[in-house]
């Protein structure tokens, strides 16, 4: 079983923190389609044969891409790859494109989960951040989305945004949550290089949360999420039962994924490659038969802090004994050692033979990962 990734790098303009890879120039979407289908064809070796369980169309904006572009890939996969019939397809899309008739034509393809970027309920917050779409366009997209049958939504929310008080945040989790949809990623701002936010933040314009302050609103929002019966079952996912994204569960459980687009990863249990992220580079080498990527064979070391990183981030935590099997007793001794400290901070808990982040590790888990990542040469 694997996964098939797209990436559709295009925006209609650029948001105010996203450092994704996309352009705000919609002419080259009809060629681009013609190319990416070309590369699923030159990669329809990649990942040997196994069967397709999830597709995942992310950017950028997929739902950019009409219903007859979204036809002509799926018809694509399917012609050279076996699609499971029980599969997940998912649409990354933003409000303001999901209307009534796009919905219904996406389903009757096959779209079958869609994860829609509404970042804010709140009209300041989407102001800011430089997005296009307005609260009325959010609550609406969702709406259209149930109306037309699906069943398996989910919202991108933002926090630790400037200004953002604990009570704006609770009203939008309340939002969020009285949507009826079924899950929720939430993810902590992150000042990336060559946005505007970092702009705003060397000039001192931005009014972001203390520390404390994004610890709070992380807190509330487990608290609320499970309250409504949603599974935190990664870092910045919530689920309820039955929801939780097949296609993300795949990347941490370390299963085979296939990604096409520019600046698209993939991985085959022993290697990664990447794609070059220039969407012109990119056409001009598909037109030429070529993939314009970059590849690293992973090290033994590699694969252990692959490991140690998709692993400690889910809700099933790090199996020691798993861990021995994989890479041998030195790796276990090893994390074994460096979790110590942690679990007597409270920042690690086991249970059996899992090693699991608190909500306190989970908010400071790039510092924790780091720490037990094994780069010595031996
Ligand atoms: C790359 S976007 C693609 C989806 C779609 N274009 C949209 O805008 O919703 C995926 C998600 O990443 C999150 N994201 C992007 N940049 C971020 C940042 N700097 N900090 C926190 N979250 C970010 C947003 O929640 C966004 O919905
Ligand atoms: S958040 Fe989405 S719409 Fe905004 S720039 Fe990033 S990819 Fe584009």
């Amino acid at each position: 079983m694997a996964g098939i990734y797209l990436h559709i790098p295009f925006c209609k303009r650029k948001c105010a923190y996203c450092d994704f890879y996309s352009i705000a120039n919609t002419k080259f979407i009809e060629n681009f389609v013609e190319t990416i289908c070309k590369e699923i064809e030159i990669q329809k070796f990649y990942l040997d044969k196994e069967n397709i369980q999830t597709i995942y169309f992310g950017g950028g904006t997929p739902s950019m891409l009409n219903e007859r572009q979204i036809e002509k890939i799926l018809n694509t996969i399917n012609k050279h790859f076996t699609v499971e019939k029980n599969n997940e397809i998912t649409l990354e899309a933003n409000p303001d494109d999901l209307s009534e008739k796009y919905l219904k034509s996406i389903k009757k393809l096959g779209v079958n989960r869609l994860s829609i970027g509404i970042q804010s309920f709140n009209e300041d917050d989407l102001l800011l951040m430089k997005r296009k779409h307005s609260v009325n366009q959010a609550n609406k997209a969702v709406k259209e989305s149930q109306e037309q049958g699906f069943n398996n939504i989910s919202v991108d929310l933002i926090y630790g945004l400037p200004d953002l008080t604990i009570k704006k945040w609770e009203e939008n989790i309340d939002k969020a949550l009285s949507l009826n949809i079924q899950h929720i990623s939430a993810y902590h701002l992150t000042i990336e290089p060559n946005t505007l936010f970092q702009k705003m933040y060397k000039n001192e314009k931005l009014n972001l949360p203390i520390e404390e302050e994004s610890l709070d609103q992380f807190k509330m929002l487990i608290d609320k999420t499970a309250k409504n019966g949603f599974l935190h079952y990664e870092i910045s996912n919530f689920a309820i039962d039955g929801s939780i994204s097949l296609h993300n569960a795949n990347y941490w459980m370390g299963v085979k994924y296939l990604g096409l687009g520019p600046s698209a990863h993939s991985y085959n249990l022993t290697s990664r490659q990447w794609n070059i992220s220039n969407l012109h580079e990119y056409l001009d080498t598909i037109s030429k038969g070529k993939i314009p990527f970059e590849t690293e064979i992973l090290t033994k070391n590699e694969k252990y802090n692959d490991f140690v990183i998709t692993s400690l981030r889910t809700m099933w935590g790090l199996n020691t004994e798993k861990l021995k099997r994989k890479m041998g007793e030195k790796y276990e001794k090893y994390f074994l050692e460096k979790a110590k400290k942690f679990l007597d901070k409270n920042l690690l808990i086991q249970s059996e033979n899992n090693i699991i982040l608190t909500d306190k590790g989970m908010f400071i888990s790039d510092n924790i990962m780091q720490d037990f990542f094994y780069d010595k040469i031996d």
